[in-house]
């Protein structure tokens, strides 16, 4: 036994993915150098989106939230919130006390059929999801604030007007884009005529999951998002959000949604883009858009693995050349088995296993489940990378000292090293004197709608004229003991 083993147990050495497979990759690997010029380049894109003379011509769009404080933990009261940006659509029913939080939600799904549908589909599915669960609450005849999470880009121009620049992530519903989501669903809402509503706030996932996050955690200034699609927003300056419309209500700072996800979209990115994201974007319901957003999220890890492995069989070095029909249909490997491959010990390959059997890749030999997972690797890895180059970007564009990231989203919440390798690479890129820290953010979509809702509601009522003193009334008076 070597000395090193002696006072620790030793773990066999991972196997290696072979040599011919690994080259093949090379270009899926992003090292520092590249990084490093993604961070000056979309340095570059931030400040133009910031600016209002660039920010037409801009591709990173910076739009200002509207959103100007964060929450202080006081917040109060019971809210409605919809969460309407993934793959599902949710009503929930949120209580805030003090540092308490209770929250009810229902999800409904939304048929492909209505994301591709017209908007007023779409909105009367929401309307109609909402009708069901207040009824379900016992809510019909309260008129409860809401806060409306809506995951795409949003142009807005108040807490409660948000524009439809574009849709993402496989939903294309004509007559939204340039209108007034908020609108849209008080006009849907008022059809059916059995709800009543006060939209408070309209927001995106990125300020839900910031919000929910610095709740508890008061350094906490940026927000992010990996899941079926990725995007950060993040606290700026007013100065600096030259959009920003508002008078300052005190705290000099708005946030900012980047929409990282359009980075990339006029080919500053072509520098590290491959094949295989030019198919992914080829393929798509929205080519030439959401470049950025391709080569990180959910929505599309899964299939850009696939596409590295048909190519590796093609080329006669995985699965001994023979695919399978499932392993060439597209979208069929799905971005959890990602995760799944990952999580197997180093030298087990029992996930790998089953899902080879299920894709009809039952002749795999074990060097073929190492390569596989090297594949896995190699996608999940750029992805973190990027993300974690996005981040250093807007942690040195804030200058502030310490600063807490609030993430969401499935692929950071389920990927089993996309944390660490994110920890490991932002230290690298990162300048030393700013500390970072990483936190999973609890359900921002929800909660942190709630939270809008509440800041604004706040700030409302300092801002409205203190009412003249009376005496407390009987009831009011408090109890003398
Ligand atoms: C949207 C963003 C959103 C992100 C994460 C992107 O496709 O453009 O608004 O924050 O997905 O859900």
């Amino acid at each position: 036994m070597g000395d090193a083993c002696k006072s620790k147990v030793c773990n066999p050495p991972a196997p290696e993915a072979s040599p011919v497979v690994k080259e093949k990759l090379a270009e899926l690997v992003l090292d520092n150098d590249k990084l490093k010029k993604y961070i000056e380049i979309f340095t570059d894109n931030i400040n133009r989106g910031l600016k209002k003379s660039t920010n037409p011509t801009s591709i990173v769009k910076c739009f200002p939230t509207y959103v100007q404080d964060l929450p202080n933990g006081t917040e109060e009261g019971k809210f409605l919130a919809l969460d309407l940006g993934g793959t599902n659509f949710r009503v929930l029913l949120v209580e805030l006390h003090g540092d308490q939080c209770e929250m009810k939600s229902k999800i409904f799904a939304i048929p492909q059929s209505i994301m591709t549908g017209s908007g007023e589909q779409l909105f009367d599915h929401i309307a109609e999801c909402l009708a069901t669960f207040c009824k379900e609450e016992g809510l019909e005849g309260e008129v409860l604030p809401l806060g409306f999470t809506f995951s795409f880009p949003l142009v807005q121009k108040g807490l409660t007007v948000g524009v439809l620049e574009r849709w993402t992530k496989g939903f294309k519903c004509s007559g939204v884009v340039g209108n007034d989501v908020v609108q849209l669903l008080e006009q849907a809402i008022s059809r059916r005529g059995d709800t009543k509503i006060d939209v408070c706030a309209i927001l995106n996932d990125t300020t839900g999951t910031l919000m929910s996050c610095a709740w508890k955690n008061h350094d906490c200034a940026i927000g992010l998002i990996i899941g079926t699609g990725s995007n950060s927003c993040y606290v700026e300056k007013q100065a600096n959000a030259e959009l920003f419309d508002e008078p300052d209500m005190g705290s000099g700072e708005v946030l900012v949604n980047t929409e990282w996800g359009a980075f990339g979209d006029d080919g500053a990115l072509d520098f590290c883009r491959t094949d295989y994201d030019k198919e992914i974007d080829k393929n798509s319901i929205n080519p030439g858009y959401q470049v950025h957003e391709k080569m990180i999220s959910g929505m599309y890890m899964g299939e850009l693995v696939r596409l590295v492995i048909v190519k590796l069989i093609e080329d006669g070095v995985l699965f001994g050349g023979k695919g399978s029909d499932l392993i060439n249909e597209r979208d069929r490997f799905y971005t959890k088995y990602v995760s799944e491959i990952e999580s197997d010990a180093p030298g087990s390959f029992e996930n790998a296993r089953q899902i080879c059997e299920e894709l009809g890749l039952k002749h795999a030999v074990d060097q073929d489940y190492v390569n596989l997972r090297y594949c896995c690797e190699v996608v999940s890895r750029r992805s973190a990378h990027l993300v974690s180059a996005g981040l250093v970007t807007l942690l040195h564009k804030m200058g502030k000292p310490v600063v807490t990231v609030g993430i969401d989203g499935s692929v950071y919440r389920f990927h089993p090293t996309v944390h660490d390798v994110m920890m490991e690479k932002m230290t690298e890129l990162c300048d030393p004197s700013i500390k970072f820290n990483l936190m999973l953010s609890e359900d921002g979509s929800g909660r942190g709608a709630a939270l809008v809702a509440a800041v604004a509601a706040r700030k409302k009522d300092n801002s409205a004229p203190a009412p003249a003193a009376a005496p407390p009334s009987a009831e009011e008076a408090p109890a003398e003991g």
